[in-house]
């Protein structure tokens, strides 16, 4: 909270040195958002892309399943899990996949890799198989309404 206050002193002091005459809103309590993005910090509204977390699960996938899964998720000694033969439609949508392999894979350590580290291989998957944009946004509350079939 300390460097809340802090932060909220910034636009304050902004105006101050600025000698602009713009009215003191940002005492002013109020609970309508503030059109100024200084004016209080701001809650961070949009996570890292499917593109930008697909990047960091690549190497992840390739330490942790691919030995199983094939380089490309293609299938190998385990079921495929990119392309055609790959049959993720089960798992209804995406926050479904999710779920399912962080807690049973990888096989032989099932549930052992970070929350963070699913979530960028299951990035991977995903827009591996086109089910969604390198530009979509992945949240967790946006995973129950991204499904898993063209
Ligand atoms: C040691 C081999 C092995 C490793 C490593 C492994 N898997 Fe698997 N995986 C399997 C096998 C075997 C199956 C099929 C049986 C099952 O669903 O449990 C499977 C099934 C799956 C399925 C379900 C596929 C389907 O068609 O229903 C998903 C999703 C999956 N794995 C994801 C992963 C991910 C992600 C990783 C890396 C974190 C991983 N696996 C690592 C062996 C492995």
């Amino acid at each position: 909270m300390r460097r809340f206050t802090a932060l909220a002193l910034i636009p304050a002091l902004l105006l101050a040195f600025s000698g602009c005459a713009a009215p003191a809103s940002t005492a002013t309590p109020t609970s309508r958002p503030q059109p100024t993005a200084m004016s209080a910090p701001q809650p961070i509204v949009s996570g890292p892309t499917a593109g930008q977390l697909a990047d960091l699960g690549k190497a992840v996938y390739n330490a942790s399943c691919a030995r199983c899964h094939g380089s490309q998720g293609e299938g190998a000694s385990a079921p495929a899990l990119v392309g055609a033969r790959a049959r993720l439609d089960r798992y209804g949508d995406a926050l479904g996949l999710l779920e399912y392999f962080s807690r049973t894979m990888p096989r032989g350590s099932p549930g052992s890799l970070s929350e963070e580290k699913n979530l960028q291989i299951l990035a991977w998957i995903l827009l591996q198989n086109n089910f969604v944009y390198s530009s979509t946004v992945l949240e967790e509350s946006d995973l129950s309404e991204t499904p898993l079939a063209k």
